[in-house]
């Protein structure tokens, strides 16, 4: 039976051990192993049945361990770490031979964060390790942003989860990698993309739009599959959600909005994400309502679509790919 505990010495105990355990991030909970384990990373492809072609992101405590993983850190990248760490941005950086390529789905680049956790960091800084740590969900399926998500997904095939709250952000990091010295933006996250052109400058978003869970090459970022995050129940997304719920009324219907709409569907449930109209808020309820959403088996649920900047950008990536079931 999986355990639910702030006990970060018995996190670092299983660690140690090689076992995988859950971790509490900002972003969402990670599934996390010693990224010098092959038994334990193993482990996590296999607790996520994630295809081996998908790879982790490295979670570090400093910016010197940067030298253990990577060799060399592009001038715009550093500019994105002192900005950002620890915080939502994964950096993908050309990787050290140390840095195995079970991690990194065979390619020669690594993805790196510093999250923003204090029970997380204070753990990395116990490790003699980083730790490698994908979402704590399924492949495919909703990430996870309380502990008792993460329960209800691997309830016996866990030891623990690190049980750290509910996650402020509530959606993955910004992935940026560089290509040939040029920044890229793989995947957009918890930092908006305005907030990274603040300070590096314009960067451009990787069009993943061709891109399937079917499709057996490995992609750029597979964050960036279209299939992604996606929940059970059938989701639509809409910029006009009274027009859409007419079309549903004799259905049970769930209503994903950012802020309140009155709709006449007589069998209804409404999930508001921000009552004062915060991207940041509604991002991090996000998931939750989802996964709330999701588990009353309605008919359909009606996401409203936010507007197209700063962190509306980042979860209308997020409710379209979950549209993709
Ligand atoms: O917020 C987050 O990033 C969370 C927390 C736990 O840190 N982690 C997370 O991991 O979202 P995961 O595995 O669900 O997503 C990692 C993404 C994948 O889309 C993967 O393809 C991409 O990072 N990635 C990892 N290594 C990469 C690399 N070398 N090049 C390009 N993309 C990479
Ligand atoms: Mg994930």
């Amino acid at each position: 039976m999986i355990k639910l505990s702030k006990d970060i010495d018995l996190a670092k105990k299983w660690l140690d051990a090689e076992q995988v355990i859950a971790i509490p991030t900002e972003t969402v909970y990670g599934l996390a192993g010693n990224i010098y384990s092959e038994k334990a990373i193993n482990a996590i492809f296999e607790t996520k049945k994630r295809p081996f072609y998908n790879p982790l992101i490295v979670h570090i405590h400093s910016a010197n361990q940067l030298t253990d993983l990577v060799e060399e850190l592009p001038e715009k990248a550093a500019q994105l770490a002192a900005a950002f760490w620890p915080g939502s941005l994964t950096l993908v950086l050309k990787k050290k031979d140390s840095v195995s390529n079970l991690i990194t789905g065979g390619k020669d680049t690594v993805a790196i964060r510093i999250p923003n956790h204090p029970l997380t960091l204070e753990l990395l800084a116990k490790l003699d390790f980083p730790l490698a740590a994908p979402s704590a969900n399924p492949f495919g399926s909703i990430s996870p942003t309380t502990a008792q998500h993460v329960a209800d997904y691997f309830p016996e095939c866990l030891p623990m989860v690190l049980d750290g709250g509910d996650c402020t952000n509530g959606i993955e990091s910004t992935i940026i990698g560089f290509e040939n010295d040029v920044p890229v933006l793989y995947r957009l996250g918890a930092i908006s993309k305005e907030e990274i052109e603040q300070v590096i400058g314009p960067i451009s978003i990787k069009n993943h739009s061709k891109i399937t869970s079917s499709t057996t090459e490995a992609p750029e970022a597979p964050g960036m599959l279209t299939k992604h995050y996606a929940p059970k129940t059938k989701l639509i997304l809409t910029d006009d959600v009274i027009a859409t719920s007419k079309k549903y009324e004799l259905q049970q219907v769930g209503f994903l909005l950012f802020q309140d709409i009155e709709v006449t569907n007589s069998s209804s449930t409404k999930e508001i994400l921000s009552n004062i109209g915060s991207y940041k808020e509604a991002a991090s309820n996000l998931y939750a309502a989802m996964h709330r959403l999701d588990q009353l088996h309605l008919d359909i649920i009606i996401a409203q679509k936010f507007p197209d900047i700063d962190l509306g950008k980042s979860i209308n990536d997020r409710l379209e790919r979950a549209t993709k079931n």
